[in-house]
């Protein structure tokens, strides 16, 4: 059974990484939440997804440059709707106090692709540890140094490298970055590679699945999870899965790139 994560929430229907939009998930039948972490001035994990404020508050400039004081007190709602002016940036501990007693899983990706956050793999450890979350998270990052950084800190949770575009043999970078599992874009996810993780026992779940095509696609070929702004589609979907007859979303496709290996 493929399990459902709102991507930064229910983020179609709420102002992305916000407890609105984590709440609506929970109401929605999601499995799990992914969400974005990095931290303040002040060194306070936070969720939000851009480096800047500037998109997703009425803040400008850069989320290191101000501190987790600061940056609570801005409006992370009014953006997407004014009825949302009272929302805020949380912060990571916020979030979990919430999670904790819900029957949820977690995906914290780290967002240190392009800012370099100093201990932000340990404050996210500690916290996952103080609220007894490890066993119940998956921790993705497209900083994949940050993800071995983690495996060093602790051999017990579980990782994936986020990735866009068409790695060669993905299983195997997977395993040389100490991960046991996948976080790809959707569109570089073909038959001949999800079969290459299913030979190597590697769980795939592809972001971010929004269309009906591609989600059920993805429950057909068994995805451990799909991560969608689209919870409650993902949820009415995958009930009616049996019902759904087989597609062939590949049959016009070109098969060439995948047969390199063969001739190698
Ligand atoms: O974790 C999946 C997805 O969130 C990665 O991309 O930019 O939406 O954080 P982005
Ligand atoms: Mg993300």
């Amino acid at each position: 059974m493929t399990y459902i994560f709102a991507h930064r929430g229910s983020s179609k229907d709420c102002p992305e990484n916000t407890m609105a939009a984590f709440k609506k998930a929970f109401k929605d039948g999601a499995d799990g939440i992914e969400l974005d972490v990095q931290l303040s001035k002040d060194g306070i994990p936070v969720i939000i997804h851009d480096e800047k404020i500037d998109r997703t508050t009425n803040g400008k400039g850069y989320v290191v440059d101000n501190t987790y004081d600061e940056l609570s007190q801005l409006d992370a709602g009014s953006w997407f709707s004014k009825k949302f002016n009272k929302e805020s940036i949380p912060s990571l501990q916020l979030f979990l106090e919430w999670i904790t007693p819900l029957p949820m899983l977690l995906n914290i990706e780290l967002k240190n692709n392009i800012v370099e956050y100093n201990g932000l793999e340990e404050k996210v450890l500690q916290l996952l540890h103080h609220y007894g979350m490890m066993d119940r998270t998956v921790i993705s990052s497209f900083n994949h140094y940050s993800l071995v950084k983690i495996r060093r800190l602790n051999n017990y949770v579980q990782t994936a490298p986020l990735y866009s575009s068409g790695l060669f043999e993905p299983w195997e970078y997977v395993k040389a970055v100490c991960s046991q599992s996948a976080h790809p874009n959707y569109k570089s996810l073909h038959p001949y590679i999800m079969k290459g993780f299913k030979r190597n026992n590697i769980p795939v779940r592809p972001y971010t699945v929004n269309s009906q095509k591609w989600m059920k696609y993805f429950f057909e070929w068994g995805a451990e999870a799909i991560i969608t702004d689209y919870p409650i589609l993902a949820r009415e979907l995958l009930t009616a899965f049996h019902h759904i007859p087989r597609a062939d979303f590949f049959k016009n496709s070109d098969q060439t790139f995948y047969n390199e290996k063969e001739k190698l």
